[in-house]
């Protein structure tokens, strides 16, 4: 059945490409040239005002709009949009000057000064109402202007602020969740170090030895954040109702849990800096890239998010900012949309003289011209979407999820022990999505509350905390016939963090058929061995090395596949593997390397046969993800190797949708290069 999601706005068909665009730094003669330069980069799309407070209130209740009037014809008359933002990421000096309360105060009781940005508090009735009336103003005013798209709320919302109103709201929002003290105290384990509350008005600012505590605040910090987006949103929706609205998100930037802000969205966003440019393992980078972007394609349940910021050459923050290699530019752009997204942006469109992002890449340099290698880059990528309309709107349907959680992270990154270091829960999860990335296999990422039905494997990393339900839908996933797949480190603590009693995985015990009874970790320098037997039912053969983290489990009804090598557990099982219901439950008991995960997923995805984008064996570094519509199928070949590889296409025959010409049997993939192809109908298996 064929379905696409519509695109942002039926203003513009297209993909968008564009980005951030602050003309109020600049004087007018640049506005003309800035239009010019934007067709010449096939740019249609431009973030306008996201900085603008103070050039758009300049006393308050005093609104100057002439600029931004003026910018807004301008945009329209170049047949391109704006993605006009909320200003409240940098609110003006005056604002903070007349009500110091609306200032942000850090996590000893002390106000910052006015200074940078996102600095403010996210419950100050003041400081809403001023959003509010900054909005509202913006949305009775371009309401009707052609160049309005979308509106993109405020800037990367982000940290908190641990003033007396903050701490206030977070005991009215203790007191919604729990209908008594007494819960509370039961909850948060208070009897330890003698913690008992016994009066509301104890609970004073977050008390990091309290860990059910800790997981509160950081909950009522997203909360509080999604009421702030709430506030600022709802003249928008109220006087503009069929403007989406969105807000650029961080990636897994751990402060905020971003599947709360989805349904307050109408699309999800992200600001993509991804640390790779010139070294071998790149290839393993962009995987880690691909997870995030599959999981803002997961957040609105497939439909396509927008990459909203990405940086046309290099960033200024990394201890080292190195330009993008010919070629990254256009692979890491169509890599975004290879798994979801409708948009290409940039962070930004002119290179400021002054401030500390001076140096950071954008679109037009210092040089003021369009004679330059980045602006080529981006024009180039201009061109490639400006074919690729057929893609809008299309999605990706995976039959594999990967488990990735926010609270599951809060709850392992805030542990005392095993181990302080090395943890790593986000990089777990992409060592375990990467084998399948690296086949071309489609992978949803989604955390554990998701719906489970659709997917054949589901693979849950260290999955620490299990939250009330998601032990049930998990056993109903395998007995219906699903393949699970977990690791050391699972089924410990509940949502309070409070351990689990009875034995480990906990809740996922009868699932799994093991029993974990202790934990090893390993120092650095430290390996044990994990070899497969003879006969095991995965036929992987060899030894692995297992590093960091060693559960010492029982199979309890599960069959034991690979067991340890060395130490007082030599002999003890591994890996197991648990025929419950049609289904089975894979335990991996250790963290193994690379190799192990590579062949262990492998065999996965060989007795499953599970739908690969790319009938054919990927060269290392080389990738394969396909958008569809159901009807239509888009396979997007990349690789992120610096030399060109090699690879055949196996019975699939294909047209170049940006070449034109038809494509099959055996093909050369340019080091660092991309290619966006269809797929001819009737031909080859594939989605
Ligand atoms: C973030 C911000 C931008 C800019 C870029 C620089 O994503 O949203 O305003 O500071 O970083 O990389
Ligand atoms: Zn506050």
């Amino acid at each position: 059945m064929s379905h696409r999601y519509p695109p942002v706005s039926d203003k513009c068909p297209h993909l968008l490409h564009g980005g951030d665009y602050n003309p109020d730094q600049w004087p007018r003669e640049t506005w003309a040239e800035d239009m010019r330069l934007m067709k010449l980069a096939g740019c249609n799309a431009m973030s306008v005002g996201i900085f603008s407070w103070a050039q758009i209130e300049v006393a308050e209740g005093r609104f100057e709009f002439g600029w931004l009037d003026e910018i807004m014809d301008r945009l329209a008359d170049n047949g391109a949009f704006a993605l006009l933002a909320t200003p409240s990421a940098a609110h003006p000096a005056w604002l903070s000057a007349k009500y110091p309360e609306v200032l942000r105060v850090d996590a000893d009781g002390r106000r910052r000064p006015h200074r940078a940005r996102v600095n403010y508090c996210l419950t100050s009735p003041t400081f809403r109402e001023k959003c509010a009336a900054i909005a509202e103003k913006l949305a009775e005013r371009y309401r009707d202007h052609p160049a309005l798209l979308m509106w993109h709320l405020s800037n990367e919302y982000g940290g908190a602020c641990y003033c007396e109103l903050c701490q206030a709201a977070f005991r009215q929002w203790l007191r919604e969740r729990y209908a008594s003290l007494e819960q509370l105290n039961a909850k948060w384990w208070t009897a330890f170090w003698g913690h008992t509350f016994t009066d509301w008005s104890q609970i004073g600012p977050l008390d990091g030895s309290i860990l059910g505590m800790r997981l509160d605040w950081q909950r009522f910090v997203t909360d509080q954040t999604v009421s702030f987006l709430r506030n600022e949103a709802a003249p928008l929706r109220r006087i503009t109702p069929g403007v989406p609205v969105t807000t650029n998100m961080m990636g897994t930037y751990t402060g905020l849990n971003y599947w709360k802000f989805a349904e307050h969205v109408d699309r999800v966003s992200w600001d993509s800096y991804p640390q790779f440019h010139d070294r071998d393992d790149d290839w393993r980078q962009a995987a880690a890239v691909g997870f995030v972007h599959d999981l803002y394609r997961c957040l609105k349940g497939g439909r396509p998010f927008l990459l909203m910021e990405s940086t046309p050459s290099s960033t200024n923050w990394m201890p080292v900012n190195k330009l993008k290699r010919p070629g990254l530019h256009r692979l890491m752009s169509l890599q975004a949309v290879a798994h979801g997204s409708d948009t290409v942006q940039y962070f930004q469109w002119r290179k400021g003289r002054g401030g500390t992002e001076k140096f950071h890449g954008a679109v037009v340099d210092h040089c003021g011209h369009e004679n330059t290698r980045v602006f080529r880059d981006v024009a180039e990528v201009g061109e490639a979407l400006g074919k690729l309309d057929a893609v809008v709107g299309t999605t990706v349907r995976p039959e594999a999820a990967v488990i990735y959680d926010w609270e599951n992270r809060w709850a392992i990154d805030a542990s005392a022990g095993p181990r302080r270091e090395k943890k790593d829960y986000e990089p777990t999860c992409v060592n375990h999505y990467r084998p399948l990335w690296a086949r071309g296999v489609p992978v949803d990422v989604v955390d554990m509350d998701q719906a489970l039905d659709g997917y054949r494997l589901v693979i849950a990393p260290m999955l620490y905390m299990v939250r009330p339900g998601v032990a049930e839908r998990i056993e109903r996933f395998v007995e219906g016939g699903g393949t699970l797949v977990t690791t050391y480190w699972s089924g410990i603590a509940d949502e309070n963090d409070r351990v689990f009693a009875g034995g480990f995985p906990g809740p996922l015990r009868a699932v799994l058929g093991v029993w974990a009874e202790e934990i090893d970790v390993l120092h650095d320098d430290e390996a044990n061995g994990v070899a497969f037997l003879d006969d095991n039912e995965l036929e992987l053969h060899g030894e692995y090395e297992a590093r960091v983290f060693c559960d010492l489990i029982h199979a309890e009804g599960a069959e034991v596949l690979a067991r340890y090598t060395r130490d007082f557990y030599a002999g003890r099982p591994a890996v197991t593997c648990h025929a419950f219901g049609r289904g089975r439950a894979f335990y991996i008991a250790s963290r193994n390397e690379p190799a192990f995960l590579h062949a262990f997923y492998g065999r996965l995805v060989e007795t499953l046969a599970l739908r690969r984008t790319a009938n054919t064996n990927l060269p290392e570094g080389v990738t394969a993800q396909a958008r569809t519509d159901g009807d239509r199928e888009f396979v997007f070949l990349m690789n992120f190797k610096r030399a060109g590889q090699y690879l055949h296409l196996g019975e699939d025959a294909f047209t170049d949708v940006l070449t034109g010409e038809n494509v099959a049997g055996e093909r050369k993939i340019d080091g660092y290069g991309s290619m966006v192809l269809q797929r001819r109908r009737g031909v080859g298996g594939g989605l």
